[in-house]
């Protein structure tokens, strides 16, 4: 059976977020995996790297989640990669821990899809924005699997009954489709 590790970079998932909680919780519901929750594992953000590093190694799929922060991933989940993906283990002549493995991206945005264009309002196609992690996955020999992208689960819509409501079924409707991704590779 194909190992599933999920890795939660949100750095308040319990008390600041809607969206990736229940992209999380849905997922959880359909899709056996290996769950991590680097907010709450890692209160103080001192990551257990050799754990963290046991846990890629038995995994054939990784899944990183988590919410656009400033165009990228939000700083607990960097940190994480600046610390777990080390010279030896994920890169370098003797690192070779992930090759092989596939390696994808699952996140959302508060600006809706459609501004994610060249020259719109964010700048650029939501694709550019994944260059780096593009090139993480390529440098560590891990496969780039694609991404799944829901934008408009803007913070700002909290506080409005219906837009929560469209905002909870597209959640829900991006961890279906997570799970279906992850069963097609
Ligand atoms: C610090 C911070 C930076 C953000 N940067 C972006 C951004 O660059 N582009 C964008 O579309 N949304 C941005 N957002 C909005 C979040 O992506 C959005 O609130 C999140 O995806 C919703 O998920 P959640 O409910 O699980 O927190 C940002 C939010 C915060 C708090």
């Amino acid at each position: 059976m194909t190992k599933i590790l999920v890795v939660s970079g949100h750095t308040d998932l319990q008390k600041n977020s809607f969206a990736n909680k229940i992209i999380l919780s849905r997922l959880e519901e359909i899709m056996p995996a290996e769950y991590v929750y680097l907010d709450t594992e890692y209160p103080d953000w001192k990551f257990d790297a050799g754990r963290e590093q046991d846990r890629l190694r038995n995994a054939d799929v990784i899944v990183i989640q988590f919410p656009f922060f400033w165009y990228g991933v939000p700083s607990l989940l960097h940190k994480w990669m600046e610390e777990v993906f080390v010279h030896g283990f994920s890169h370098g002549s003797k690192g070779k821990a992930l090759v092989g493995k596939k390696f994808l991206v699952s996140f959302t945005s508060g600006a809706p899809e459609e501004l994610y264009t060249a020259g719109g309002v964010q700048g650029y196609p939501v694709d550019d924005f994944l260059i780096p992690l593009k090139q993480f996955a390529k440098a560590c020999g891990m496969i780039w699997a694609g991404y799944v992208y829901s934008g408009g689960l803007s913070y700002a819509s909290r506080h409005d009954d219906e837009k929560l409501q469209l905002m909870k079924e597209k959640a829900l409707l991006h961890a279906e489709r997570v799970a279906e991704m992850v069963k097609s590779l």
